[in-house]
């Protein structure tokens, strides 16, 4: 994972003054407050990542995602929530004591760490040739990407369109998934009609952060189990069109394709009852 701030030469020290200011000080207290509009739209011009912020489009649990411009064109710029989920995510990661500025330092790190792994993730598949939005640009917690849609109006989530062909849809779901995982070597995490976005007659895989990469040190079981319910959520979008698939004959497929060189044999080893967890 690279934490080197990107494309931002020139903007040295506001980072860090942001997050001096995020650590209130020398108090090393979390200041518990939402980013509002306005500050956000302030950062990310003073990053050098947008020339405009335009609306929010959409707030989810960790993320909040913003139409933005470089000048004249739309770009996406999305923005991971600081204070909403730290303590879910420092549970994750590992537990950490008390407020402190240690701790502070610590959560805004696991922040930036969810959104280098996004700007990781497409950029590993933007390069094998998977349709995802390109990236842009990464500062801090805060990322900018390809907008997908025309003008200002985004394109619908997968599940809001109504498909003319979806069986040769849902095969170019799996041909891009598949691309992902055999060419970059990621598995996505969360992929389902929500994260697939339909643009100029096409799918667009989105919404990467809890990609992982595939390599020596995987655990294929884990693998396993995600690209199961990945390509399992994808099938059951299908079946409101009535298409049947055989999802482990699919997950077989993937398998076929790739599996780093030093973990062929992970079945054999496989204690019982795997789950995720
Ligand atoms: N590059 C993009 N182009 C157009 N719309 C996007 C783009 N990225 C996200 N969106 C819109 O914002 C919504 C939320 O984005 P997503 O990355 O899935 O974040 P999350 O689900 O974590 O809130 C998407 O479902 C989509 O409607
Ligand atoms: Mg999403």
């Amino acid at each position: 994972m690279s934490r080197v701030d990107k494309f931002n030469p020139l903007k040295s020290g506001a980072v860090e003054r942001k997050r001096d200011e995020l650590r209130g000080g020398s108090c090393g207290k979390l200041m518990m407050e939402e980013p509002r509009y306005a500050s956000i739209r302030t950062d990310a011009i003073n990053y050098g990542l947008v020339s405009d912020v335009i609306y929010p489009m959409s707030a989810g649990k960790e993320a909040s995602i913003f139409l933005a411009k470089w000048k004249e064109h739309s770009i996406i710029l999305k923005v991971y929530r600081l204070w909403q989920t730290p303590h879910s995510i420092s549970q994750q990661k590992g537990y950490v004591r008390k407020a402190s500025k240690k701790r502070t330092r610590f959560i805004l790190g696991l922040i930036e760490d969810i959104t280098v792994q996004e700007f990781d993730t497409l950029q590993a598949c933007f390069r094998a040739g998977v349709a995802v939005p390109t990236p842009i640009g990464r500062v801090a917690n805060y990322l900018t990407m390809r907008f997908i849609g025309d003008g200002e109006e985004p394109a619908p989530q997968l599940r809001e369109v109504n498909l003319e062909n979806p069986d040769s849809v849902l095969n170019t779901i799996l041909d891009e998934y598949l691309k992902m995982y055999r060419d970059a070597h990621y598995v996505h995490g969360d992929l389902s009609g929500y994260n697939i976005l339909w643009w100029q007659e096409r799918p667009w895989i989105i919404d990467v952060p809890q990609g992982e990469t595939v390599g020596v040190h995987s655990d294929m079981n884990r693998v396993e189990l995600i690209l199961r319910r990945d390509i399992g959520n994808v099938l059951s979008y299908f079946e409101t069109y009535g298409i049947e698939r055989d999802a482990e004959q699919i997950l077989n497929v993937f398998l076929d394709a790739y599996i780093p060189e030093n973990r062929k044999h992970y079945r054999e080893l496989r204690p019982d009852g795997l789950e995720l967890g």
